[in-house]
């Protein structure tokens, strides 16, 4: 394994934008292909990303579908060429949407981007679906609720941590009644998988974990894949890291956190967490189930019944 650099404090002005295998993090403020070129070829062991939908927000430069997919398969590219060959690629995307109100057309993301993925030889692992509970209301089309993670493989000799990401299991004290196995717990100690439907609050409104940035990723959906596809010591990158949740979550299991994005603003908020996160005063969110409301309350109480 890698020796990091554990005794050299962090601090604001010292947080490496050039990579090297010491760091236990980069943080780079540019462009993320000149980023990606530091890396050796065949070298990274998890890529994790959200890229630009390019559906206008603060942070794109909006252009049409077909140049935002010829840009999307150049940095698909460079990034199937940076990854070890036990590496994974997780690729979180939701959909792009032309035209407004009645006129507008959705086109996920997902789907358009796969050929890319699969051009370059990678094997679909699996298609999460990240759903959570608050967003838009939708006038002309039901109110969007999920995204998806491509999660892709470059070989089938890949790091696959199931235990590490178990869940508590419904009914954890359920017996089997017949055969050998008869009055033993069925279910596995560890807990059971995760599967590839995810509940996570997305960072909105009052989430203890929102910054400026307007699409952060919550810390536990990346965490549960660091967790899962890598193993303490490797090396995990975002290209387009926002406020730098990845390289962020990836330092605080012990890997290490590489990132990096264009705007300066989300790159200083994204140096302030890191060193939020070595003190170990980083503002997060609990992994646990989704609160439910009591009811009975002036709040849950259907006034118009
Ligand atoms: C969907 S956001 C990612 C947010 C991130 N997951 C987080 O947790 O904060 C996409 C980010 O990509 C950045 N970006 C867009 N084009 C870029 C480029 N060419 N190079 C580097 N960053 C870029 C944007 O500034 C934006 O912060």
């Amino acid at each position: 394994m890698i020796e990091m650099k554990k005794k050299s404090k962090l601090t604001f002005d010292t947080i490496p934008q050039i990579y090297s295998e010491s760091n236990i993090i980069t943080l780079y403020n540019g462009d993320c292909k000149e980023f990606l070129n530091q890396f050796e070829d065949n070298s990274v062991q998890l890529i994790v990303t959200s890229p630009p939908y390019n559906v206008g927000k603060e942070y794109e430069k909006r252009m049409s579908l077909d140049e935002y997919l010829e840009w999307q398969g150049e940095i698909i590219d460079l990034c199937v060429r940076k990854l070890a060959p036990t590496g994974s690629i997780c690729w979180q995307v939701g959909n792009y949407i032309e035209g407004t109100g009645i006129l507008s057309e959705s086109y996920p993301l997902d789907i358009l981007l796969y050929p890319m993925f699969k051009r370059n030889s990678l094997k679909l692992r699996n298609r999460i679906i990240w759903t959570y509970g608050h967003g838009l209301h939708a006038s002309y089309r039901f109110s969007g609720r999920h995204e998806t993670i491509l999660w892709f493989t470059k070989s089938d000799d890949y790091i696959f941590n199931l235990d590490d990401v178990r869940i508590p299991q419904k009914y954890p004290g359920k017996k089997g009644y017949k055969g050998s196995k008869a009055g033993d717990f069925s279910g596995n100690p560890l807990g059971k998988n995760p599967s590839d439907v995810w509940v996570i609050p997305n960072v909105k409104g009052n989430h203890v974990e929102k910054t400026d940035h307007p699409c952060q990723f919550p810390l536990s959906l990346v965490k549960r894949l660091i967790k899962a596809l890598t193993n303490e010591g490797d090396i995990v990158v975002d290209p387009f890291m926002g406020v730098g949740t990845t390289p962020i979550a990836a330092m605080e299991l012990s890997r290490r956190g590489a990132g990096s994005d264009y705007m300066y603003s989300y790159y200083q908020t994204a140096k302030a967490r890191t060193i939020d996160a070595s003190n170990g005063v980083l503002r997060q969110r609990e992994d646990k189930p989704v609160y439910e409301p009591k009811k009975g309350t002036p709040l849950t109480i259907n006034p118009f019944e």
